[in-house]
Order: C-alpha cells, then sequence, then structure tokens
C-alpha cells in the first residue's frame, strides 16, 4: 500500500431537504453571486424557482450565467470570468451537473487569472488555483465534480477536451430528489461514468490496498443494483441516493487511496470521442471500457488475477482465473446494454477518419506509457477499432 494523503475541503450537504442551507453556506462569502445553470433543466423541475426565492428573502444580489452546455466549452468560461468581474462577484453558486460545476470551477479560477487567453489557462491546470469561493447544488448523479477539484473543458475549434485540476467547492448540496427527472439515457450515462472512475482505479498494479478495493467494489455493486431500479422507478428515493453518494466517492480519489496511478485511459480515450463528436461522457465510457479490457487483459496476461477478481467479487461469477477473467468484462458489456446505452460507435455515426489524430493527442496529452498496462497510439487506436 502507497502513501496518501486525504485532504478534501468540500462540505457535503447530502440528503432531502438541504437547500435550507443554501443562505448559510453562501453568507460567509459576500452578497454578490453569480447563478450558473445548464440548457434550462431546473427551471422545469423547480428547483430555480426555489434559488431565487432563497436568494432574494436573504438579500443576495444575483446575476446570471445561463446555458451551460454539456461538454463545457472554454467560450462560456470567457463569459462567465467577465460576468464575474463586471459583476465584482464574490461567490459563484452553479445548479446543475458535472457540466454546469464544472464551467463554473474554470470561471472561479479565470477571474484570477493573468494571461488573456483563458484556453491558455486550461492548457495548464494542473493543480488548484487561487479561485473563488464556489457552492454548487448537484442535479445529475455521474461525475463527482461536487466532490473534487477538477474540471473538463473543451474548444470545439481545435477539438480538445481537456480536464485539469482548478478548485474544490466550499459547499455542495446533493438532494436526490433533484435527480427524480433526470432522462434514462443521462441516469443510464452518469451511471457507466461512475463506474468508471472505478475502474480507473480499481485496475492498478497495486494488489494489497484492501480498503480501496473494498470500497470500489462496494460503489460498483451499489450502482449495477440501483441504476436498473431508478431507470423503473425514477422517483425511488433509495436509488437516486445511492447513485449519488456513490458518484460523489467514486471520483474523490478515496477508491484510490494507497494504489499507483493508472493514468485513467478510458477517459483519455473518451474526451477525444466527445471532442471530435460532442457524445455524452457516460456513453463513450461504457462503449470504451469493454473493449479496452479484453485489449489489456490480451496484451499483457498477468492482469488475469486482477479481472477475476472483478469477476468475482463485482459480478458474483465462480470459476477457474483464465475463463472468469472474461467471462466479468462480457457481463458487465451485457450490463452496460440492459441499461439502454448504445453499445457501438457506429450508432453514434461515429466513423474510423480521426482515430489516428485522437489516439495521437490521447498519446501528447496523457502519455499511457505508465499506465496500468502501457498503451501506445497504435493500441489506442485498435481499442478504437473495437469499439465501432
Ligand atoms: O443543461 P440542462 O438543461 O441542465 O440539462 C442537462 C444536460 O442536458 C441534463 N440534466 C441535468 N440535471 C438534470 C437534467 N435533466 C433533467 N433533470 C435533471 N435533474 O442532463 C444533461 C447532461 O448534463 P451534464 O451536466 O452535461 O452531465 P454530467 O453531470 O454527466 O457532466 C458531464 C461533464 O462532466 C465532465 C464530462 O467530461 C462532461 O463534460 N466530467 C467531469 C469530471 C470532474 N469534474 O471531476 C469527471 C468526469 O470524468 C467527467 O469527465
Ligand atoms: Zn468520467
Amino acid at each position: 500500500m502507497l502513501n496518501f494523503v486525504h485532504d478534501i475541503p468540500t462540505k457535503l450537504l447530502f440528503g432531502k431537504g438541504q437547500i435550507e442551507n443554501l443562505a448559510e453556506a453562501l453568507k460567509p462569502y459576500g452578497k454578490n453571486v453569480l447563478v450558473t445553470y445548464g440548457g434550462g433543466s431546473i427551471k422545469r423541475i423547480g428547483l430555480y424557482q426555489k434559488v431565487m426565492e432563497i436568494l432574494k428573502e436573504n438579500s443576495f444580489c444575483v446575476t446570471e450565467l445561463k446555458g451551460i452546455e454539456p461538454n463545457p466549452r472554454i467560450e462560456s468560461v470567457t463569459v462567465g470570468v467577465k460576468l464575474c468581474k463586471d459583476h465584482k462577484i464574490d461567490v459563484i453558486l452553479a445548479v446543475g451537473g458535472g457540466s454546469t460545476i464544472d464551467c463554473s470551477k474554470a470561471i472561479a479560477a479565470g477571474v484570477f487569472y493573468e494571461g488573456e487567453d483563458l484556453w491558455q489557462m486550461v492548457l495548464t491546470a494542473k493543480e488548484e488555483r487561487k479561485a473563488l469561493p464556489l457552492v454548487d447544488i448537484l442535479t445529475l448523479s455521474a461525475t463527482g465534480s461536487e466532490f473534487d477539484s477538477g474540471a473538463v473543458i473543451s474548444n470545439m475549434k481545435t477539438h480538445e477536451k481537456l480536464g485539469g485540476s482548478y478548485t474544490y467547492p466550499a459547499v455542495s448540496i446533493c438532494d436526490p430528489t433533484y435527480t427524480f427527472t433526470v432522462s434514462p439515457y443521462q441516469t443510464a450515462a452518469g451511471s457507466a461514468d461512475i463506474m468508471s472512475h472505478i475502474f480507473e482505479g480499481y485496475f492498478s498494479r497495486t494488489e494489497d490496498s484492501d480498503l480501496s478495493d473494498g470500497i470500489a467494489e462496494s460503489i460498483l455493486k451499489s450502482v449495477m443494483k440501483n441504476t436498473p431500479i431508478a431507470l423503473k422507478e425514477p422517483e425511488n428515493y433509495s436509488a437516486r441516493a445511492n447513485l449519488m453518494a456513490c458518484a460523489s466517492v467514486a471520483c474523490s480519489g478515496i477508491p484510490e487511496y494507497g494504489k499507483q496511478g493508472t493514468g485513467w485511459p478510458c477517459h483519455g480515450m473518451e474526451h477525444e470521442l466527445s471532442a471530435y463528436y460532442d457524445i455524452t461522457h457516460g456513453v463513450g465510457l461504457a462503449i470504451l471500457t469493454p473493449r479496452w479490457m479484453r485489449y489489456i487483459l490480451k496484451k499483457d496476461p498477468s492482469v488475469t488475477g486482477r479481472f477475476a477478481k472483478f469477476a468475482r467479487n463485482v459480478m458474483g461469477l465462480e470459476g477457474k482465473d483464465d475463463a472468469l477473467a472474461k467471462e466479468g468484462i462480457d457481463k458487465l458489456e451485457a450490463y452496460f446494454r440492459s441499461t439502454g446505452i448504445p453499445m457501438n460507435l457506429k450508432e453514434l455515426q461515429i466513423g474510423e477518419e480521426h482515430f489516428e489524430d485522437m489516439a495521437k493527442h490521447v498519446d501528447k496529452m496523457r502519455s499511457l506509457k505508465n499506465a496500468y498496462v502501457p498503451l501506445t497510439a497504435q493500441d489506442i487506436v485498435e481499442i478504437y477499432r473495437a469499439c465501432l
């Protein structure tokens, strides 16, 4: 087990009715609030109205940034930074899914960025920066942005979607009832994202970090148990609550404590798909994950034992390691399919025309030479081809 540091400064307010604490969460930071949100789902579910009521009752001065895109764009970050400067914003309140929270993190840091071009900030976002305080209200269980410092920003002109570290939210309000209205497609995609955050750390060379492995396996089992329930009964509180709690912990670093880093290969490959084709992150991950698993299992059979462990402990299979490793992957693919996710790139009208460029870009931005099983650009092209 390797050394690790636990330092997550975010206060999570989890559960029904936690919005009652919103005013108290914002008050320490000042009166001028920038409320950020996406394409309007928060208005359709009545959350926007509730937030505005609370802000008005408590005499906050509100500026709004609406229309943040799924796969948030650098242009929205630029508009947000200008709003913060023009309106002397003290604190940002992000209301939405990972895209809104991510964009808001980049805005919060962008206010203090000294260069002219905020895309340069994205290109160099290696560690936390000075930033405005950020409070968020989560409406979709997926990314874990509510409990980490990361954000992923896209530049569709250059076909780049880049993850970086910006700032942790000061407070995250996580009320599962706000996710009752998430569509089946986004519910399934969000769950695939949660699972991928676990896979990216679980398949590591460190074999003796029992606590991390146990947390990881529990999260995977809980997501596979609760996603079908949430799909069938969108207002099942228990299912939505379990998905939300799993989402926050899955990407927090906790399931990787004590473990050797892996380079997060599926995320590297998926961000290229989104950068070229603007697809939903979790869908890209669900398509890539089983193909990546089969590819590395074949390339380096020394990983068989870990895949067999996954098959036994998570997928509930029994048998000899060699067969089990493959059966676990097949069962995982069947599970993703059962949640309604398209499981081939062709279903998303994606062909192989950009595979070489995408693979070179993954190789350049996030070398996978030190991945769990090292991957070259050519390996990545092969994995993309297997997804067709
Ligand atoms: O834009 P609105 O109208 O709000 O609609 C959204 C959007 O269309 C809708 N939605 C959200 N909450 C809803 C709802 N619809 C009905 N009811 C609700 N309660 O869902 C759609 C998708 O929203 P989005 O925020 O894009 O989804 P998600 O939370 O999956 O975020 C995806 C983004 O996060 C990045 C992804 O790459 C992608 O850009 N990631 C961020 C990470 C992080 N910060 O740590 C890690 C992840 O690996 C990921 O890369
Ligand atoms: Zn993800």
